[in-house]
């Protein structure tokens, strides 16, 4: 069995929140190669989080895994004081390693599968925004038949999949499978306090409980209880032969779906998707990003990566997100630009609600 993890933090920015240091992204490089638990890692980013992708035979939520990412991610945060970036160590919400990196300001996605004969995988990467950023991309590439026609036409898709969906304020999960259950299962992932965790394929080639796609739903707000950060998402999904082709998968970000997150975390933006180089949100600290890195699993080594949205085809995406940008931000402090108060990353209304207490008369 082999297992991809990918394991990400923010540990620091250069400059500000727009990208990393490449001493810091040489140093996880370094201290990768000298762990042989691994069959093979890549070192990618999107805007200021790093992405280790880790491929072993483990098995998700490794102990020894997770604390080699752990400790390296502390290690980097302290290089990242040392040369004063932005924010430094902001995701390491915990002193010590207690077994996994649930809670310590980490974000993790994992899956442990069978190789295929042959098994392209995607990683995507997404900075600016939140973990339910994949919802919308996740059920195009899925369930939606006019992203992709292989749910009708390859006769490995037409049982459809399931999906486990975390319900992130109250800490529940359930499943729903399509395509009988898309009306249910679209009213919970249309909110975005729910987030899909997991895809599984129907269909009996695929065993039932090999994920066949994976994201990271730590809400760093949530787990803080403050405002220490953006929970910038990063998932895994697999391609090809009975699951969504490559292009399948890709086309569902064809359209710049606006997201959460953005400036201060409180703003509504469109999703661009970018070749890793170009995932430096500086406008407005953003807009929200999305990488896409392919690698062909062979027994534990990771062939490539192939940066998928370096293509002009997706040139056009990226004019719209632009053109989507410079329309929502003329609305400057209002909804829905704004998100609404409960889910503002950073707010004085309190303070307001204070100063102006005396001001608030019964209306006559
Ligand atoms: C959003 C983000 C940035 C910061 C903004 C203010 O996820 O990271 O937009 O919120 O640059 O940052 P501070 O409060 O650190 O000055
Ligand atoms: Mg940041
Ligand atoms: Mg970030």
């Amino acid at each position: 069995m082999t297992t991809i993890s990918v394991i990400k933090a923010d540990i620091g920015g250069l400059v500000g929140h727009t990208g990393v240091d490449p001493d810091i992204l040489s140093f996880f490089e370094e201290g990768l190669k000298e762990e042989s638990i691994f069959d093979d890692f890549f070192v990618g980013w999107a805007g200021d989080d790093i992405a280790l992708i880790l491929s072993h035979n483990k098995g998700e939520n490794h102990p020894e895994v997770h604390r080699i990412a752990w400790e390296l991610f502390k290690e980097a945060a302290e290089l990242a004081k040392d040369k004063k970036l932005y924010g430094a160590g902001q995701d390491i919400l915990k002193d010590s390693f207690s077994g996994n990196v649930k809670g310590s300001g980490l974000g993790v996605a994992e899956m442990e599968f069978e190789e295929r004969p042959s098994e392209p995988i995607v990683v995507f990467l997404m900075d600016k925004t939140e973990p339910s950023a994949f919802n919308l991309p996740l059920y195009k590439m899925f369930a939606d038949p006019f992203n992709t026609p292989g749910l009708i036409i390859d006769k490995g898709m037409s049982k459809g999949f399931r999906f486990l969906i975390y319900d992130l304020v109250n800490n529940k999960q359930a499943h729903f499978e399509t395509p009988e259950e898309s009306y249910a299962l679209l009213g919970y992932i249309g909110d975005r306090h729910y987030a899909i965790k997991k895809v599984f394929a129907r269909s009996e080639k695929f065993p039932e409980k090999e994920p066949v796609a994976s994201v990271s739903t730590e809400k760093l707000s949530l787990i803080a209880g403050r405002y220490i950060g953006k929970d910038d998402p990063v998932a895994i999904v697999r391609a090809q032969s009975g699951l969504p082709a490559v292009g399948e998968i890709l086309e569902a970000f064809s359209h710049p779906w606006l997201v959460a997150g953005w400036m201060r975390g409180s703003h509504i933006g469109p999703l661009m998707p970018v070749p890793m180089e170009k995932a430096n949100p500086s406008r407005f600290d953003g807009p929200p990003r999305v990488v896409a890195l392919g690698f062909q699993v062979n027994d534990g080594k990771l062939e490539g990566p192939v940066d998928l949205f370096d293509d002009v085809a997706f040139d056009r995406v990226r004019e719209k997100a632009n053109e989507v940008a410079d329309y929502i931000r003329l609305h400057g402090p209002f909804e829905p630009h704004r998100l609404p108060a409960q889910d503002l990353e950073y707010t004085t209304l309190p303070d307001l609600q204070e100063r102006y207490k005396e001001r608030w008369q019964p209306i006559e």
